[in-house]
């Protein structure tokens, strides 16, 4: 196995999620515990992740040299590169910063970049680089920013890249982890397949003849977390959904007519549209928007046990994905971006215990999942919408009037998106409707209205995301049609932030 020493980084998961597609076990552990797990498990290699700390500052997470001394292949990864480079007598400074797509130019084909062309596309996300190398060191890549953007030293095996290999926008990253795993390492490779009978197995011993509450929101997630559960369970299981008003209109109809079809149950519908709206009254901080949503939710939920038989219902199901979780609070080691609310917004004492059967799948993976479950490709491949739906996707604080604008214009982005046929290249496409004002001349008055932003975004699993470069006319018709059909805007504007360093939402 390979033992990844977790520094940080928002895609540490991500390198063990790529070994264990390609077969190879490993385990992420902190690194104080490097060398305790080191003689514990015998990994053949270590990889020593990113992260958001830079080594010069006083609390920057460090390891024992001694790891350097055991005979072990090792990769590092961005920090974890800086980090290897000032332990073993190089130079780390505040250097050019690089977020996003880079150009790489490899020189050296022997053993990481085996089968690698020599110019492809990396994920970059550092503000520090090596500037002076550790003795015995050689440079195998470059980019236009950075010389030494992948590095080696032969004789002892070690081996840094300062680009992230495990995020999916770096074209061959998962070919340099497999280099490291088998050509360095020596280990073989034996990818499994996803087991879902093994997944319902593990359902159906943990609820037992307890009955469930599931939370489904028409997306994908819920939608294949249910039809597991559904699957596991059949009768006692209880499908729920909240109508929150933040949600697309289509999803309603998806959950009256089709979900029901393909779980063999109704599913219940709770209309609090009102009450969603008279909660967020006041709210503009992201944060507290999410954890209101989220307690609101919950506490519908739990009216809702009270109606059914209280004393039986144990179990309360949510879609969570590892995406999510890793995102709010499930590795403390890494920075809080934002709470998403079906994870960092529960409240401490919820009554219900969770049942979250995709917690360690990711997004693709969920999808496979579908597909093995039967269920229509329609409901395994749309793109995904976040819980707390369009209240994220309004800047600042949630009105009846700025919910109808940007639902407005939402659809027109969902509309033209799906008639040129886009959909089937975009993650995810919406409106933001950004609380800031402009002036426009309409008819032949002065008109100071909203303006509107445009997000589309190609991504694989959440992590890493690009701004879609969509043909001029396409774009010309979304922006004309939206100042021309939603009352009170007046402009429209196109982000093209890539993330990182830009979250894919607004909020
Ligand atoms: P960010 O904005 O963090 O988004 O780059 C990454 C992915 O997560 C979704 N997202 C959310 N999903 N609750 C959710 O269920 C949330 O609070 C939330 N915030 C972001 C976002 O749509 C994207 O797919």
């Amino acid at each position: 196995m390979i033992l990844i020493l977790d520094f940080g980084s928002q895609t540490t998961h991500l390198i063990g999620r790529r070994l264990k597609d390609l077969g190879v076990a490993s385990l992420i552990v902190s690194p104080k515990a490097a060398l305790t797990a080191i003689k514990k498990h015998q990994p053949a290699g270590l990889i020593l992740s990113g992260g958001p700390a830079s080594v010069y500052e006083q609390a920057a997470p460090t390891i024992d040299r001694k790891i350097f001394k055991l005979g072990l292949p090792i990769l590092g990864i961005c920090y974890g590169w800086q980090l290897m480079a000032q332990l073993l007598g190089g130079k780390v400074v505040a250097g050019k910063k690089e977020y996003g797509p880079a150009k790489l130019t490899v020189n050296d084909f022997q053993d990481l970049f085996y089968g690698w062309p020599e110019e492809s596309t990396v994920w970059e996300s550092h503000g520090d680089s090596v500037v002076q190398l550790p003795p015995g060191f050689e440079m195998l890549a470059t980019t236009p920013g950075l010389a030494n953007s992948a590095v080696r030293q032969a004789k002892k095996q070690f081996f840094a890249v300062q680009f992230h290999p495990e995020a999916s926008h770096t074209q061959h990253g998962k070919l340099l982890l497999e280099n490291f795993a088998s050509r360095i390492c020596q280990l073989a490779l034996k990818p499994q397949k996803l087991d879902v009978k093994a997944i319902i197995t593990a359902i159906q011993e943990k609820v037992g003849d307890q009955l469930v509450i599931g939370a489904v929101s028409g997306g994908t997630d819920s939608t294949v977390a249910a039809a597991l559960v559904a699957k596991a369970v059949g009768k006692q299981f209880y499908p729920v959904y909240i109508d929150s008003g933040l949600m697309r209109e289509t999803t309603l109809i998806r959950i009256k007519q089709d979900l029901p079809k393909i779980f063999g149950t109704k599913i219940k519908v709770v209309k609090a549209r009102k009450k969603f709206l008279q909660s967020l009254k006041g709210v503009v901080d992201p944060e507290l928007k999410r954890k209101v949503i989220g307690k609101l939710y919950i506490d519908l939920f739990e009216a809702q046990l009270d109606k059914l038989s209280k004393r039986k219902i144990k179990f309360l199901m949510q879609g969570t994905t590892y995406a999510d979780f890793i995102h709010s609070q499930g590795n403390k080691r890494s920075a809080l971006i934002k709470s998403h609310h079906n994870v960092g917004g529960l409240p401490a004492k919820m009554k219900l215990r969770l049942l979250e059967p995709l917690r360690y799948f990711y997004t693709d993976q969920v999808r496979e999942l579908g597909l093995a479950l039967g269920l229509p490709k329609e409901a395994v491949f749309q793109s995904p919408f976040p819980g707390p739906g369009h209240a994220i996707r309004i800047l600042g604080e949630v009105t009846a009037q700025k919910l109808k604008r940007q639902r407005l214009a939402d659809q027109i982005v969902v509309e033209e998106i799906h008639r040129s046929n886009w959909h089937k290249q975009l993650f995810q496409y919406w409106a933001v409707l950004t609380n800031a004002q402009s002036t426009a001349i309409k008819g032949d008055g002065r008109f100071f209205g909203d303006v509107v932003a445009i997000r589309l975004v190609q991504s694989q699993d959440r992590m890493t995301a690009d701004w879609a470069k969509l043909p001029y006319e396409l774009l010309s018709r979304l922006s004309s049609r939206i100042v021309n059909e939603v009352p009170g805007v007046s402009r429209v504007v196109y982000d093209i932030t890539p993330k990182p360093p830009a979250t894919m939402e607004w909020e």
